[in-house]
């Protein structure tokens, strides 16, 4: 027996806001959170009300409205079933390892019947491995999702054909009249299309390449498992980034730097004789998304494996990659001809060491022809580098750039640069090192740049690179893995983040002139472009360490290959085929996740604060932390709380960072009257009592918004709560687990926080907030341990942990 929700599609429970109507406090597009999360400050949260007209489709309740396959389709899905969404006595438990592609049995009896008669077999009458991969995607994809068993044919044999192929390897698809279009989309482009053959109505999947077809196969797919409509089908897309790329920070012996998910996925005692099932598991979900490259190894890199040995193994995963169009890259460690080849230098100037390297990818390209190529860090942390032989990045890249370009390979040389000795300002230093080298690297670099100037914090502006080398293509780096954003426990959606930064306008060629841009090679003309995300993957049978996490995951892979899909589109997709198309699961989990980033920002650093995380483990608040020996390894580097204010002053008057932006975004964030407050203590010192755009002193805001944070992610726990009867119990209380961690973090980040900064401001917790829970002394005194051991930090688990803003 079922029963069914009715579902009055009004506006999101999360708060009484159903919408947003606020506008971006300050004056500067340029770092702004997206309008769905309002001012930044939070408030009362916003909600997600759906998209009318918009959007994937599927069951008319939740979002009714157009499929929105980015990249050009005009016409995908329709409406939706307005039938009610059963809710069935009970859902099997899900342990999260079939992650999006899970193909339930569509739950809604008119559309399953409508997906019954469209789908009955797999016409795929040539081609090879990525071909393969792709009927097998299609099979058990639609076999899942309508319940019966769809079969494999050379053939149309009647109603219900899928017909996949490229002109080459289908003589159906060579025949249908939108052949002509395919070029035109590019090599991974497709289109997925009702068409006739043979007077038969079929659903076409057509691509110039063979890989392309399997990117539309899973299109459509995505587009099924989101319960579409598939009448007059058309979905169509082309990757806007040509290398779209993870960075796994995994080492040689399984651990994974900055990785809060188990162990590495790559099991290299095992490796080349075994190959573990996750790996094309691994392939598969990252073909589905349009991911076409893979970093395998730590940027902090082991010469090792560069060796015979590993070379092997990387050849083995390369291998089973290959027909996902997963290319193998490798991170080099740029002192290996010393260390491995017993060479008595690494500069670049050096014949030997160029034979080196040049010897070294001759023998990887032997074993893996198609090797993407290697990533570097240099002269970053400790990393060894060109400097140390008073050569130029530009140099240290050319060398291994020459070394692979007979090939095809490329090099992407990271822009990361923290150097052990102190500037005036450490968030400048890649600009004043790379800026100058913009036009000297050779054609088949790279410059990898981290979406802001810090690191990875939960919000910085962009950085200024992007569009600052006109003559070096510069590829964006995102996090997945949540370093300094709660690591695996707490719930923070990405899409939000990333949109924030690819939409950030740069201004170098005037308005419009976005990161986005940059990266996709069209402002400034390269045709090598890349985007790089580093994995949150690892051993744990959820991939991520959390449900949630793989949402990251997603949302990066979707935004690689079309930076200009929104994040709230991207959430929607995985939700429905993560969880449920139930339109009350989509409006309340995506309006949650879309509101998260901005919550965990409020409670961990608002205002433009960053890097007050806990020495090494970058878990919990330590703002105090001051006497590290480098001066940019503490906390109170970056905030300069002092009697006077808060905040780093980064204009003229202080390191003058602002000037490494283009005139009008620098000025923006230099002038009080036109800086975000997002982004205020980012560029500016402020004095305690000085009044903010929303009328309220530093000191008050810092109080609302720390305290909003708190209590944003009770709503959050309240909100979660109420899709219970419609998750199944363990991914439920798994989330709800985790979500109850948060909350208390949550508040041990308020409290230490004000608590700490109480002591510069001197002022009281303005009335109608709560007072900290404990001392400071108690916050400064906790020892958490720096291990992904859940939960971290039990002494401040007690008590409640909202309200936070009293009633
Ligand atoms: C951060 C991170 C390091 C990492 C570095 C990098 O600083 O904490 O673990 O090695 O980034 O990006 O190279």
């Amino acid at each position: 027996m079922t029963r069914f929700a009715t579902v009055v599609f009004v506006c999101l429970a999360l708060s009484s806001a159903c919408s947003s109507d606020k506008k971006p406090a300050g004056g500067s597009s340029a770092a702004g959170e997206s309008n769905l999360a309002g001012d930044g400050s939070g408030g009362s949260l916003p909600g997600y009300a759906g998209r009318p007209n918009e959007g994937l489709g599927g069951d008319g309740n939740a979002t009714s409205g157009a499929a929105g396959e980015s990249g050009g389709d005009a016409n995908a899905g329709m409406g939706g079933s307005t039938e009610a969404y059963p809710i069935p006595d009970s859902i099997p438990d899900e342990t999260g390892a079939d992650l999006w592609l899970r193909y339930p049995k569509v739950a809604i009896p008119g559309r399953l019947a409508e997906y019954q008669a469209a789908f009955k077999q797999v016409v795929s009458s040539g081609g090879g491995a990525s071909t393969q991969a792709a009927s097998e995607e299609l099979l058990k994809g639609l076999s899942g999702l309508t319940g019966n068993s769809v079969t494999l044919a050379t053939a149309v044999q009647g109603v219900g054909a899928v017909v996949i192929g490229t002109p080459t390897t289908s003589a159906v698809i060579a025949g249908l009249p939108l052949a002509s279009e395919l070029p035109a989309l590019g090599p991974d482009g497709y289109l997925v299309r009702s068409a006739k053959v043979q007077g038969q109505s079929v659903i076409a999947i057509a691509a110039s390449t063979e890989l392309g077809v399997l990117y539309g196969s899973f299109a459509l797919l995505r587009q099924l498992s989101s319960h579409g409509n598939v009448a007059n089908l058309s979905l169509s897309s082309s990757a806007k980034i040509k290398n779209r790329l993870l960075n796994h920070w995994d080492n040689l012996n399984g651990t994974v730097e900055r990785g809060y998910a188990g162990s590495s996925l790559w099991n290299w005692a095992e490796l080349p004789g075994k190959l573990s099932p996750r790996y094309k598991a691994y392939a598969r979900a990252n073909a589905s998304l349009g991911i076409n490259g893979t970093v395998l190894n730590n940027v902090n890199a082991d010469k090792q494996v560069l060796t015979a040995a590993y070379i092997a193994k990387a050849k083995a995963l390369a291998d089973l990659f290959r027909p996902y169009g997963i290319k193998v890259y490798l991170s080099a460690r740029f002192s290996a001809p010393v260390e491995l080849g017993g060479l008595s230098s690494a500069d670049p100037a050096d014949a030997s060491v160029q034979k080196w390297w040049s010897d070294k990818a001759d023998e990887i390209y032997a074993a893996i022809p198609d090797f993407g190529g290697f990533l570097v860090k240099a002269n970053s942390e400790g990393q060894p580098g060109p400097q140390t032989y008073k050569r130029t990045h530009a140099d240290g890249a050319n060398l291994l750039a020459k070394a692979v370009a007979a090939h095809g390979g490329i090099v992407i040389w990271r822009a990361f640069v923290y150097s052990t000795v102190a500037g005036s300002d450490r968030i400048k230093q890649a600009y004043d090192e790379f800026k100058p080298l913009d036009g000297l690297f050779d054609d088949n670099v790279l410059v990898q740049v981290k979406n802001g100037p810090l690191d990875f914090q939960p919000r910085e502006p962009f950085h200024p690179l992007f569009g600052a080398m006109p003559g070096t293509p510069v590829a964006l780096e995102l996090q997945v893995t949540k370093e300094y954003l709660g690591e695996d426990t707490h719930l923070a959606y990405l899409g939000p983040l990333y949109e924030e930064v690819l939409k950030a306008d740069t201004q170098v060629n005037g308005p419009g002139s976005t990161v986005a841009r940059v990266v996709d090679g069209t402002l400034q003309k390269h045709a090598l472009t890349a985007i790089s995300g580093v994995a949150n993957i690892g051993s744990d049978t959820n991939w991520t360490g959390s449900h949630f996490n793989q949402a990251n995951w997603y949302v990066y892979g979707r935004m690689a290959w079309d930076p200009d899909i929104s994040a709230q589109t991207a959430a929607e997709e995985w939700v429905r085929q993560t969880f449920s198309n139930d339109p009350e699961v989509v409006t309340k989990v995506v309006g949650l996740m879309m509101s998260s980033r901005q919550s965990l920002v409020n409670y961990m650093e608002p205002l433009g604060l960053a890097h007050m995380m806990g020495t090494d483990h970058h878990y919990g608040p330590a703002p105090w932390v001051s006497t590290l020996t480098q001066p940019e390894w503490n906390p109170a580097y970056y905030h300069q709380a002092d009697a006077a204010g808060l905040g780093f002053d980064r204009t003229a008057t202080g390191s003058n960072a602002i000037s490494q932006y283009s005139g009008a975004v620098g000025e923006a964030f230099g002038n009080r009257a036109t800086v975000s407050d997002d982004s205020l203590l980012f560029f500016h010192h402020v004095a305690w009592g000085d009044t903010l755009d929303t009328g309220k002193t530093l000191w008050e805001e810092l109080v609302r918004r720390y305290s909003q944070g708190v209590d944003d992610v009770g709503h959050m726990r309240d909100a979660w709560a109420t899709v219970k009867a419609r998750i199944d119990d363990k991914r439920f209380t798994e989330v709800s687990d985790f979500l109850q961690i948060q909350h208390y973090e949550a508040r041990w980040w308020r409290d230490a926080c004000l608590s700490y900064f109480a002591t510069f401001s001197k002022l009281p917790i303005p009335a109608g907030y709560a007072a900290p829970a404990k001392p400071l002394s108690f916050y400064q005194g906790l020892s958490c341990p720096a291990d992904a051991k859940k939960p971290r930090c039990p002494q401040v688990y007690t008590g409640d942990p909202s309200p936070a803003i009293l009633p």
